[in-house]
């Protein structure tokens, strides 16, 4: 048996992680251990996750939890190491762009173990956001690059990385497993926005974030609100803001994935600043505003489904009336990516052997 581990962390790394486990388990060939760094804790940032959607049990946590980005970087790097001289892994899987991924892929990396990189080859061309600092090094110390559209492919080819195979987006199979179990049936009106921001150029400003929050609560519909924890401790705790000032915005706590899909589906449109989301609401169908000056899934962009607002966050009313569409089938792979990653790893360590 090939002995894989996954390193996950963040909340989106638990749902591209489910449908890979799956597919690891259907090839009959794998043994498979995650290992949780802790990078999120709340029960409904990661506990959540796990009971929903079956993942196994991490074999172990490292319980790192917030911090600055070297204490949490470091903390993880520390921990990883004698987990992978333990297990010793024929590969590690990293997810995305988060600090957990860097952890894990500098650390597999220096012991010589290949690293698979999930979501390889974005890049929003601002290294203003650690997420690109995250995804540009961990996209060069891989050995497998698993490119979720044919422009990462030939991002990467331009960066010298010739070998990147395109293998569709794994948010679009967890997609597929939510329509398999009926989730994505409901039919509910579409009267409200649906809103999710955590990225620090919207949250860690306090006169950004409430000029948002003011646009917000005028517009002239309801908007229901989840909100990321660090969110909500800046407003909270930071900024002292009493959210019930905000009588048109509904703040709900972090959903579920399932229940975050039902808001997605039920709204009118998506306001966010989230990777995941951008691409969920195309999936299904939905106007994206992403707050924000680049996006990394330009392909959202397409017919105006995905309006990016940066300077004039009053625009968002406007950019709401502006017609979009059609969707395009088919940008982001057919829902096998799983399947096709699992392969692409089977196949490397054949060939190696
Ligand atoms: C992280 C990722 C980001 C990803 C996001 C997904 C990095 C650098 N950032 O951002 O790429 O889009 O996850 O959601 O890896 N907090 C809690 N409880 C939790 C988790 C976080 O209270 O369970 C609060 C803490 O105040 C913490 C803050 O949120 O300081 C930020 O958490 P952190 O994991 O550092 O970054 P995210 O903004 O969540
Ligand atoms: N998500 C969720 N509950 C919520 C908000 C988001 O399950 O209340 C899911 C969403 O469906 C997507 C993922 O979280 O799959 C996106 O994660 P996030 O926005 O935290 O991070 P990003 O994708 O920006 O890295």
């Amino acid at each position: 048996m090939v002995k894989i581990v996954s390193v996950i962390g963040a909340r989106p790394q638990f749902i591209k992680a489910a449908p890979l486990e799956l597919a690891f388990a259907q090839s009959g060939k794998i043994t498979h251990y995650s290992v949780h760094t802790g990078q999120h804790y709340n029960d409904n940032m990661s506990k959540i996750f796990f009971d929903e959607l079956g993942l196994q049990k991490p074999y172990k946590n490292l319980n790192v939890g917030s911090g600055s980005h070297a204490v949490q970087t470091a903390g993880m790097v520390v921990g990883l190491e004698p987990i992978f001289l333990e297990l010793q892994p024929d590969v590690v899987v990293v997810y995305g762009d988060t600090n957990s991924t860097i952890a894990a892929g500098l650390v597999a990396a220096k012991l010589n173990i290949p690293v698979a990189h999930i979501e390889a080859g974005l890049r929003s061309f601002n290294r203003e956001m650690p997420e690109e600092i995250n995804r540009i090094l961990t996209d060069h110390l891989s050995t497998l690059l698993f490119a979720p559209t044919q422009a990462a492919v030939a991002q990467l080819a331009k960066e010298g990385i010739q070998h990147a195979i395109n293998s569709g987006d794994i948010m679009l199979d967890m997609i597929r497993i939510a329509e398999r179990k009926g989730i994505l049936e409901s039919n509910v009106a579409e009267d409200y926005c649906y809103v999710t921001l955590h990225r620090p150029y919207n949250t860690d400003s306090e006169s950004r974030l409430l000029s948002i929050l003011q646009t917000l609560n005028a517009l002239p519909f309801k908007v229901v609100f989840s909100l990321h924890p660090r969110t909500e401790n800046l407003l909270k705790n930071e900024y002292g803001v009493d959210l019930k000032n905000y009588v048109n915005i509904e703040f709900i706590e972090p959903q579920g994935y399932f229940e975050n899909l039902k808001y997605l589906l039920s709204c009118k449109a998506l306001i966010t600043d989230s990777g995941g989301m951008q691409k969920e609401a195309y999936f299904l169908n939905k106007k994206c505003i992403t707050i924000r000056s680049e996006t990394e899934w330009t392909e959202t962009q397409t017919n105006n489904c995905n309006t990016l607002i940066w300077e004039n966050i009053q625009d968002i009313q406007l950019e709401l009336d502006k017609p979009f569409g059609p969707f395009i089938e088919g940008i982001y792979g057919d829902g096998k990516s799983a399947k096709l990653i699992t392969q692409g790893i089977l196949g490397y360590l054949t060939n190696t052997e």
